[in-house]
């Protein structure tokens, strides 16, 4: 319900006249030790610090300030696991608890202010009083996703130089159970950076043996620890740093400001996603992801909303109505997914039966991002739930949403295969190779004028060069988002593909040269490239084409075994790579890009790694054909 009769147009133009009052209107809504006295310093372009000398604290914005304000008893986190058929609540008070002893603990550890912490954990309350209690102490964290393979956590903790590394000894998928201290062991075999210690939480399912001196109790340590404080810090500040996907092997280190991210998100939770404090809000994603990071933990907190998080598949555990059960069961309002989850779900239930089952009405809409959204899976989920379905596009980068159809403003008709329009905040454009803007309905690269607003990254981790090389050089005055797509003349974005070597599967965001590394270091490789082919499931799934070394006598099948295991064990299982071809040549031209098919030549010569891409994927569905 729109109490005010805002309109989105004066709302976006509102922003548009002045970006400093709109955002210092916004910061009212968080608490400040010291308030900021700049709204947004631009000093030393091109870098950006929004409210510059503010001082404040993640956790108390997301916990202690609802406790001191009289709302200890409401519930802050639902844990529903379909995995264990357990769940577990914490009120706020709850929650303050035991994330000052985890703090406390921490402290006794030497973590201070300015620190990073390294998180691998599953999706257990833990996680989120991980991440909350190195807040407290102004810490950073570094959460690394779960289904990540060893060498991928050790790239991280060589990058991030954690003091301590938390995790559990378990995470449970569909029929195994995952030891996860084992693969944090296998990791620590290959940094180079070693960290003071490691907190393990030993969870019923997997108890793991611990290496003395190195490897600590979680449970005996927090037992014994005295409760942490907040620590006011820098509104400037790294909250967090969140590793992603690049064109390269080796994955970016997002870093996120702690005051504008705050702001950000608690504007997005009213106003993008419509909702009220003591709402119960569900995203349905892992904290190893932005999704998580941004909605699943500090967004709905610090709006003071209830916050579920689900251990869990979309199917099969145990059916199609996972996701319908919680929302009944805890009267979720906000339910916010991937697409590949709905076409999971329709697939096992196509006529919505189960759905029907449940009493899904203190739904207000389903929110999609973090990959495409087919109109068809769009138009099947508004017509089973008679409800809004809102499509909205951002990426780690940004942290919350770039285009949306801001609910809490006013609801714009929606246009599916749009995730609609850009949001108060954000200005974007379609541009052409050269950079100049192109009109209504022409195809071309996805930008941000700059400056982005609070809460989008203000660098990568401790890479200032590489930020400017990878996002603002490509297209002088804006920000450069990978995607590629058009604008309509009505405005609505048209989100298309990646223009990189970037390709998401099932939502989760991996480079094809991490998976062509891994593929690569097989001895009996000579040369390999991957490329994302169309999945009627997870939208995009990766295929390995490999070139093998001459003389080698390997049968196919058994290489073809070896690679995607190798691939398994050094990227991980999340990368779904399953199929790999032996090719007797890859395309390339003569200067070794990738490219011209041995079928023939190429029109014309493919310049971007997404066209070049696009040359393999053509030539790779004709040698199918053959
Ligand atoms: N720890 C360890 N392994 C993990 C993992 C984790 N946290 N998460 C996933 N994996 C493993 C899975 O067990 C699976 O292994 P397998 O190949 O041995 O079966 C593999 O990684 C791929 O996992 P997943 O992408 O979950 O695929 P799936 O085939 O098991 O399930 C869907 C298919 C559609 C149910 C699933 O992809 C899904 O829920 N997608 C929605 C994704 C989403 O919410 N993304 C968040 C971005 S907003
Ligand atoms: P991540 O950083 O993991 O959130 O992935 C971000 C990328 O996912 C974007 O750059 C897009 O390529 C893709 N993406 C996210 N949301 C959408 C959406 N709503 N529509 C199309 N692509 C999306």
């Amino acid at each position: 319900m729109n109490l005010h009769h805002m309109n989105y147009h004066d709302e976006y133009a509102r922003w548009q006249g002045d970006p400093e009052a709109f955002w210092r209107t916004a910061a009212a809504a968080v608490d400040w030790h010291h308030r900021p006295q700049v709204i947004c310093d631009q000093t030393r372009p091109p870098f950006v610090r929004w409210f510059a000398g503010g001082t404040l604290n993640a956790c108390y914005n997301a916990v202690d300030r609802h406790v001191e304000t009289g709302h200890g008893d409401q519930t802050a986190l639902i844990h529903v696991s379909a995995m264990t058929r357990a769940e577990r609540q914490f009120s706020y008070l709850e929650l303050q608890h035991e994330v000052a002893q985890l703090a406390g603990a921490l402290q006794k550890f030497g973590v201070q202010q300015g620190d990073l912490v390294v998180i691998y954990m599953p999706m257990i309350p833990e996680a989120v009083f991980a991440m909350l209690a190195c807040a407290r102490l102004g810490a950073m964290h570094s959460v690394v996703f779960g289904g990540f393979a060893a060498p991928e956590l050790a790239a991280r903790i060589d990058d991030a130089k954690p003091v301590l590394v938390l995790s559990a000894s378990c995470g449970l998928e569909p029929g195994r159970v995952i030891d996860y201290k084992a693969l944090l062991d296998r990791a620590l075999t290959l940094t180079r950076h070693t960290p003071r210690a490691t907190l393990i939480l030993q969870r019923p399912q997997l108890d793991v043996p611990l290496q003395a001196g190195r490897d600590h109790d979680w449970q005996q340590v927090v037992a014994a620890a005295k409760p942490a404080d907040c620590v006011p810090i820098e509104a400037t500040a790294p909250l967090y740093v969140l590793y992603t996907s690049g064109t390269t092997g080796k994955p970016k280190g997002i870093v996120r400001d702690t005051g504008g991210y705050l702001v950000a998100l608690d504007w997005s939770m009213q106003y993008v996603y419509d909702a009220r404090p003591g709402e119960v809000f569900f995203a349905a994603s892992d904290i190893g992801w932005v999704v998580g990071h941004s909605y699943i933990v500090y967004g709905p907190l610090v709006h003071r909303c209830t916050t579920v998080m689900y251990e869990g598949k979309p199917v099969g555990t145990p059916d199609a109505a996972a996701y319908w059960r919680i929302v009944a069961n805890h009267k979720v309002r906000t339910l916010f997914t991937a697409p590949t989850a709905i076409r999971a779900i329709r697939r096992e239930d196509p006529h919505g039966t189960q759905l029907r089952q449940h009493d899904v009405s203190s739904l207000r809409a389903l929110f999609l991002a973090g990959e495409r959204a087919d109109p068809d899976t769009v138009s099947w989920a508004g017509q089973q739930l008679q409800l809004p379905v809102i499509d909205h596009w951002w990426q780690t980068e940004t942290g919350w949403p770039m285009v949306a159809n801001c609910l809490g403003i006013e609801q714009l008709p929606i246009k599916p295969g749009s995730p609609a329009k850009a949001v108060p905040g954000f200005a974007i454009h379609v541009v052409d190779e050269s950079g100049k803007q192109v009109g209504p309905g022409e195809q071309g690269a996805l930008v941000a004028k700059l400056p982005l607003p609070p809460g989008s990254l203000p660098t990568l981790w401790n890479n200032d060069e590489q930020f400017v090389a990878s996002y603002l050089t490509a297209y002088p005055g804006y920000y450069h988002t990978g995607d590629g797509g058009y604008i309509d003349a009505d405005g609505y974005v048209y989100v298309m593909g990646r223009t990189d070597d970037v390709i998401n599967i099932a939502g989760h965001r991996l480079s094809t040269g991490e998976l062509e590394q891994a593929l690569a270091g097989h001895a009996a490789v000579a040369e390999c490239a991957v490329i994302g082919v169309a999945d009627e499931l997870k939208g995009t799934v990766p295929v390995g084409l490999v070139v093998l070394k001459a003389g080698v006598s390997d049968t196919h099948a058994s290489l073809t075994a070896q690679l995607i295991d190798r691939v398994r064990d050094e990227v991980g299982a999340v990368a779904s790579f399953k199929r790999c071809l032996v090719v007797a040549r890859l395309p390339k031209t003569r200067s070794g890009k990738f490219c011209a098919p041995p079928c023939g030549p190429l029109p014309t010569a493919a310049t971007t790694p997404c066209q070049q891409r696009s040359r393999i994927r053509q030539y790779w569905q004709k040698s199918r054909r053959r």
